[in-house]
């Protein structure tokens, strides 16, 4: 396609995505893209040991490099009051004390910055930069540092644990899985740029401006206002832009440092030890049923990767409380501390690997119990309320996910008998597997503005990462108003826009479409108020029967009156319209659970001479509550399955155990899933509106695309060769090991 093309199409302002001429046209700008006057370049130097103290740092040679500016380290830095003393940064809770402390507590920890006048020049100055160590013990192996720390319950127990222990259908099994990293396509950058002695502008990319805007309100002693974060474009996140990490705050110390603005990107490599990654685990199910399937009692136990200077807990057991009646359970978690960067929430955070184990498990039971492992589920999860809580659902159709599910993937081709088909040198197999995620909300604002046009601009704060929030926010102002798409523009991502949480949890749209849906309601209530300024019969009009059309407003029982929006806004002297909502979750809360479920089927080829896994097919069915956009929606689905298909069979953070570095840390060593790994995702929606969740009836959809790919695979292979695979990622050479020994 030619630019003029693109160009035209862009001037249409096709139906779609509302971003996506400028993603795809590269016109939209991500944080490392703006120009700004006076910029410079800042580059990491990163910490060559584990684990220790620096000693001495020289930044001599480095100093000499022509273009250098300034070189940054924990004994040459400007002041933050949020870290001047380490009462403040323990309050700060920002994680890594970035050049406040001279302890390494990982390898590639930020030891010093360089400042010059281009990107270049900064390089090589880092590359000089000499620190000396005192080197301390470390250590990184996770499957041998998980057995020195002891397991503490988790949540409250249920039932009895004695009572179900030596039924005759039990599985106890143990799960492994490596840690996976987010690795969006977007890299993470930076431009902090002071405006003045204490405003500061950030072009930043992150999942939540408003966040960012706090953290460092916070750190500077600087009123929130004074703090101005853009991030309009979003190249991908999947959790990787839920904090502010430490290079954020490094490249707002180095625009201090110098009074210009500074750009600091990290490098994919850095990418791997500064922005999170799905922590490794290690998980015990002990699960067991009556001998019509019934299930009695689950044991759920949980170890997860954390760093030394940071305690994160994934979450992994929170899910087994969701999904099934248990009427005897028993959650126990741990973290488990490593020299390595914080892990964070990775998409599908907890329940991703908490459902690996228990799917894995329900899915192993089913074959020792002679039955369907769709009937198993069918008979077992908690339709009628949160097993937990006890609150009933307020809408729930996890049943629905799954028949749909077994008709898309043709469940009635499985042979229950395991490693019953081949073809040549491929085994074939069926696996299904359910997932749930907590349906939350928070409070978001909106804004809708009109001009005298007719045209529309539908504001808010939150990012959107790709999910498709804008288009959904265009979907239901049009919805609503009738004004046509192409009419509605939505501003995204800046701070100054009104305040939305951060684009996570699958709560996005859930938490800004009330906004935007009342905002829109009560647009047109407005305007029949100006209307009536015109012609009486608008006094008074209710809002169903307020019409509005591109150009006018007119009533729809009384087809003879009508007002343009010229008139209206020339009689009532109004230069726009501008109406901001807030919206918020209330006491539905008390009375309802909310969940997004989905069900994932899945048919795999196992080829017996390589070892390779061919997903063949891969049917996903979600309940999400109203959908707001099928394509968006359906998007969200299949992108999430990819990214399970790469935590099942690829994705790994490899690590060198002895040296305590990271060894496949960039997209040549580090494999995820591409195109030629997935088939055409088929996916398909309960389309069932939530009636409490919020005005929208949309509930999210983010998580469940991904939380079950993973044991729907691994099930699929088992039923294919007859070998349970317990540790993921499952590569080819554990395949070929299993099949060895068969
Ligand atoms: Mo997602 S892990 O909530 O960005």
């Amino acid at each position: 396609m030619g630019l003029l093309e693109l160009l035209n199409i862009r001037s249409k302002r096709p139906e779609g995505r509302v971003e996506g001429v400028e993603k795809v046209t590269g016109s939209g700008k991500y944080a490392a893209e703006y120009e700004v006057k006076n910029m410079c370049y800042a580059v990491l130097v990163n910490s060559t040991v584990p684990s220790g103290k620096i000693q001495s740092i020289s930044v001599d040679k480095a100093k000499e490099v022509e273009g250098v500016i300034d070189i940054i380290t924990h004994l040459h830095k400007p002041s933050v009051p949020g870290m001047a003393t380490e009462e403040k940064i323990k309050e700060a809770k920002f994680g890594l004390p970035i050049f406040h402390t001279d302890k390494i507590f990982f390898k590639g920890q930020p030891v010093a910055m360089v400042i010059a006048e281009t990107l270049e020049d900064a390089t090589f100055a880092a590359s000089l930069v000499e620190a000396e160590y005192q080197k301390d013990s470390f250590a990184v192996d996770f499957d041998s540092e998980k057995e020195t720390v002891a397991l503490k319950a988790e949540g409250k127990e249920r039932g009895n644990f004695d009572s179900w222990q030596n039924l005759p259908f039990t599985v106890d099994q143990q799960y492994n899985i490596k840690a996976d990293v987010h690795n969006p396509m977007e890299m993470h950058a930076t431009i902090a740029h002071w405006t003045g002695n204490d405003t500061l502008r950030l072009y930043d990319k992150n999942q939540g401006v408003n966040n960012v805007q706090k953290t460092f309100a916070k750190l500077f002693a600087l009123p929130e206002k004074n703090i101005e974060v853009f991030s309009e474009f979003v190249g991908g996140g999947f959790g990787s832009g839920l904090r502010v990490w430490p290079h954020v705050l490094a490249s707002v110390m180095g625009a201090k440092q110098v009074g210009r603005p500074v750009k600091l990107m990290l490098t994919r490599p850095q990418m791997f030890a500064a922005t999170g990654y799905r922590p490794a685990s290690w998980q015990r199910i002990k699960l067991a049923s009556d001998p019509s399937g019934n299930l009695s009692g689950i044991l759920h136990q949980a170890k997860n990767e954390t760093s030394v200077y940071e305690n994160f807990n994934d979450g992994i057991t929170r899910v087994t409380r969701l999904i099934y009646k248990f009427p005897n359970l028993k959650t126990e978690a741990v973290n488990v501390p490593l020299n390595l960067s914080t892990p964070t929430w990775m998409r599908g955070p907890g329940d991703c690997t908490g459902v690996f184990a228990l799917e894995s498990a329900i899915d192993e039971l089913s074959y020792q119990l002679k039955m369907d492992p769709v009937a198993l589920r069918l008979k077992n999860i908690s339709l009628e309320k949160h097993p937990d809580s006890n609150l009933p659902w307020s809408t729930h159709f996890l049943d629905e996910c799954i028949n749909k599910g077994a008709k898309m993937i043709g469940w009635n081709a499985r042979k229950s008998t395991p490693a019953t088909v081949i073809e040549g040198d491929w085994y074939i197999g069926y696996g299904m597997a359910v997932g749930m995620w907590n349906a939350g909300r928070a409070e978001a604002k909106a804004a809708i503005i009109m001009s005298k046009d007719g045209s529309l601009i539908v504001q808010t704060a939150m990012t959107d990462i790709g999910t498709g929030t804008g288009t959904g926010m265009q979907n239901i102002a049009h919805e609503i108003t009738g004004i046509s798409k192409n009419k509605i523009n939505i501003e995204l991502g800046n701070s100054a826009l009104p305040p939305a949480p951060s684009q996570g949890g699958s709560t996005g749209l859930s938490s800004v479409s009330g906004a935007v849906y009342d905002a829109s309601n009560q647009l047109k209530q407005k305007l029949a108020e100006y209307a009536s300024l015109v012609n009486g019969s608008f006094k008074g009009a209710a809002l169903e029967n307020i019409l509005l059309s591109d150009k006018s407003i007119s009533l729809k029982n009384n087809s003879t009156v009508s007002v343009s929006y010229e008139e209206l806004f020339e009689k009532n002297n109004l230069a726009e319209i501008r109406l901001e909502v807030a919206s918020k979750p209330g006491s539905e809360r008390e009375k309802f659970a909310f969940c997004s479920s989905a069900a994932h089927f899945c048919k795999v080829r196992v080829n017996k001479r390589t070892g390779k896994v061919k997903i063949e097919k891969l049917a996903v069915v979600a309940d999400g509550g109203k959908i707001i956009n099928s394509q968006a929606a359906a998007n969200q689905m299949s992108g999430a399955a990819v990214g399970g298909i790469g935590m099942t069979l690829m994705e790994e953070n490899q690590i060198d155990a002895k040296l305590g570095t990271l060894i496949g840390n960039d997209l040549a060593g580090y494999h995820f899933a591409v195109n030629a790994d997935a088939p055409i995702i088929e996916v398909d929606f309960i389309h069932k509106p939530d009636p409490n969740i919020n005005p929208s009836g949309a509930k999210g959809l983010g998580e469940v695309g991904i939380i079950g790919t993973a044991p729907a695979i691994a099930n699929a292979i088992y039923n294919a060769i007859g070998i349970r695979m317990r540790d993921l990622p499952i590569t080819p050479d554990k395949i070929l090991m299993a099949l060895s020994h068969k």
